[in-house]
């Protein structure tokens, strides 16, 4: 028989969103529970998504500079560099299960009950979970907040078996035993990039096979054309306006079928390994809503208000699983909203100051609107660009691809667009984003006191040409 505990808050998903919005809501007073089926909190995020994708990018960063760059600052290798796959892999693992652990610790430090199971909507009030341990459990709570976040989009044409380690997804790319000679990366997508850039660097020959006339194609265009030129300086290959039609699966690779998007001759392709990677959907399917006649969209987005309520009020969603950006830091930010509200009090998500970052090298970072955007929009706006090439500290550490770009209104000189190709990109944004958030113009950056030297001096003269001219430029 089920045992029945009460609860003010229950959460459906233990990653950004829902662990957060968990943690929160015991912050505020809440009897408070996570449900998580995974066998370890954090989600896509930390198991199988940002954390080890960032572990290997570091580490692989770490080979490349030692084969390629350390000459040029006169440090010479006697023998050669070679890589470890057992121990960079056990390097990322270990950060993983670092972290994962941590967020127990949180958990109980904060009170939070962790129930470690298959959680299932059973009314407005009640969550049901399918225990791992086996049995089960029913819930009675006064909110439910569903952080069920997403899972890959397959590819018909190409299924992904992880196993096999022959057609992989994001998760398989990142345990992979060796490298390959060879890998077609299907989707010049985020994931892509990234993890392509991993196995290049570890030396594989990687080609991106994109359906689209460009890659990224969220990005501003001018930011992404410099950055797809910088991708294919250090090797990648790029197959643009491509679709792929089938895949056969041999002993020693895959042969893809290949067609130009716009219909054409088809063409194969053979890669050792073939890493899918053509974006992610929700998952919010068969976990009770529909039965409680919650409204999806066509993408299968939970559907909500303001206030992250979905039709039934008890009922709340958050992160991947409902509209905008898949992004950890995005779903943190709606989870804290979402039970703030919950208590009454004032949550709030400026979704106009969300950055998006690739953690390629250089990295790309971006918040609020491009410049096709705008002019969609018909809103005015000054441009200043400053390249890193012009910047004295880029200079002096070999790190001169890039550049950043400030869009301002025309008018009022507010800040509605930071793009940014450079070696702190990521990092960068965060100066980019507070402004946004204090409504800042141009002008106010350009006239705050940067440190010398530092690459965010670039970002202080992109804001500097935006309003009136750059010194260095
Ligand atoms: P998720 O992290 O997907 O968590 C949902 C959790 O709910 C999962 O653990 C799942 O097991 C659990 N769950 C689902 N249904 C149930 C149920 N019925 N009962 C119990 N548990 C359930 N974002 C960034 O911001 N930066 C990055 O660098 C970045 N890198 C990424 C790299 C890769 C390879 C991938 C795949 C994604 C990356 N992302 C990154 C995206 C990021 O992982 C997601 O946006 C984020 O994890 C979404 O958080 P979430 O809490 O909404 O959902
Ligand atoms: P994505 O949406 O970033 O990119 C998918 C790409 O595949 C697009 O360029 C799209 O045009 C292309 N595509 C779609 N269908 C195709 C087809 N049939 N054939 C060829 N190309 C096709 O999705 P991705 O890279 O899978 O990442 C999923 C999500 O994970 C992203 O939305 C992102 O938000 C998140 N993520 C974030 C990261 C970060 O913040 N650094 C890192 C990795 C993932």
């Amino acid at each position: 028989a089920a045992a029945a505990s009460s609860y003010d808050l229950v959460v459906v998903g233990g990653g950004p969103g829902g662990y957060v919005a968990a943690i929160k809501g015991a912050q505020l007073g809440m009897k408070t529970a996570c449900v998580e089926v995974r066998g370890a909190l954090g989600g896509t995020c930390l198991n199988v998504g940002c954390i080890p994708s960032k572990a290997l990018l570091h580490s692989s960063h770490l080979f490349e500079q030692a084969n390629h760059d350390f000459k040029k600052h006169g440090i010479k290798i006697n023998g050669t560099v070679e890589v470890d796959l057992k121990t960079m892999m056990g390097g990322k693992d270990k950060a993983v299960r670092q972290l994962t652990g941590g967020i127990e610790y949180l958990f109980k430090k904060n009170g939070v009950d962790y129930v470690k199971g298959f959680g299932k909507v059973a009314g407005p009030h009640n969550v049901h979970v399918k225990l791992n341990a086996g049995g089960e459990s029913d819930l009675e709570t006064k909110n439910i907040l569903i952080a069920t976040g997403s899972e890959v989009t397959p590819l018909p044409t190409c299924p992904v078996d992880n196993e096999k380690g022959r057609i992989v997804d994001s998760t398989g790319a990142l345990v992979l035993k060796t490298v390959p000679k060879t890998m077609a990366v299907i989707g010049g997508g985020v994931i892509g990039l990234e993890m392509g850039s991993v196995w290049r660097r570890l030396g594989s020959k990687v080609t991106v096979i994109e359906f689209l006339d460009r890659i990224c194609p969220s990005l501003d265009q001018e930011v992404g054309q410099a950055f797809q030129k910088i991708l294919a300086k250090q090797g990648i290959q790029f197959k643009l306006g491509t679709k792929v039609v089938g895949s056969t699966v041999k002993e020693d690779g895959v042969s893809l079928s290949l067609e130009p998007a716009a219909g054409g001759a088809a063409e194969n392709f053979d890669a050792e390994v073939v890493l899918v990677a053509i974006g992610r959907r929700p998952f919010t399917r068969n976990i009770g809503l529909e039965e409680q006649g919650i409204a999806l969209d066509k993408a299968g987005r939970v559907t909500v208000d303001a206030h992250f309520r979905t039709s039934v009020p008890s009922i709340h969603a958050i992160g991947d699983a409902i509209v905008g950006p898949m992004l950890a830091h995005k779903a943190e930010e709606e989870g804290i909203a979402a039970v703030e509200m919950m208590q009454g009090l004032a949550g709030h998500v400026n979704y106009d100051a969300v950055p998006g970052v690739i953690y390629t090298h250089p990295e790309v970072a971006a918040a609020g609107k491009t410049e096709e955007e705008l002019k969609a929009m018909g809103v005015e706006y000054n441009k200043g660009t400053f390249p890193f090439s012009a910047n004295s500290r880029a200079r002096a550490v070999g790190e001169a691809d890039g550049l950043v770009k400030i869009l301002s209104d025309k008018t009022t000189d507010r800040i509605l667009g930071i793009h940014i190709i450079g070696s702190n990109a990521g990092e960068m944004i965060a100066e980019g984003v507070l402004g946004m958030e204090y409504g800042a113009s141009s002008e106010d950056i350009a006239r705050t006191c940067h440190a010398h030297p530092t690459l965010s001096e670039a970002f202080k003269e992109a804001c500097m040409a935006t309003s009136s001219k750059a010194i260095h430029f």
